[in-house]
């Protein structure tokens, strides 16, 4: 919702700080509750997560994502007026927005395709194993 915001293509009626104050404690909320049900599955099955291609992908673009999301909400509450009149409708901005989206789409992708894994062919270390 925060980058569909930045893009222009929701919720224009409410300033950039109202939607990040909306939805940033539930984008927080989430990814504790991901982190803790990822780790209880790791637990529960280490070989199948940990010998995946997708796996790794997967937890280096929910880092990159998560960097992402949290420079971003610290920029925006340090210069709260630079964003709003000018930097949310810089081009390089919304290419931003446009790929973090795309980001956290592929991080739930790749969370269904650990079962898949074969399908990277000879990237995937399972194969080996
Ligand atoms: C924060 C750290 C995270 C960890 C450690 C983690 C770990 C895992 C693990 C171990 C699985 C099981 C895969 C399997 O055995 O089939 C899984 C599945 C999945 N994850 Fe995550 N995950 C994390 C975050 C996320 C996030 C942020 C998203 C979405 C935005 C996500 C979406 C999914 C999906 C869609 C599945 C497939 C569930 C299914 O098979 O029905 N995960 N994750």
């Amino acid at each position: 919702m925060i980058d569909l915001r930045i893009l222009g293509w929701a919720g224009m009626d409410q300033t950039l700080r109202q939607t990040t104050s909306r939805f940033g404690p539930w984008l927080t909320g989430a990814l504790y509750l991901m982190l803790a049900t990822g780790l209880l599955m790791i637990i529960g099955e280490p070989v199948r997560e940990l010998v995946t291609f997708s796996f790794w992908l997967k937890m280096f673009l929910v880092a990159v994502g998560t960097l992402v999301a949290a420079i971003f909400q610290r920029t925006l509450r340090k210069h709260n007026q630079q964003w709003e009149e000018t930097l949310v409708r810089r081009r390089s901005i919304k290419g931003l927005a446009m790929l973090t989206f795309l980001i956290w789409a592929c991080i739930i992708f790749l969370g269904r395709l650990i079962a898949y894994d074969h399908v990277w062919g000879s990237w995937s270390p399972a194969t080996k194993a």
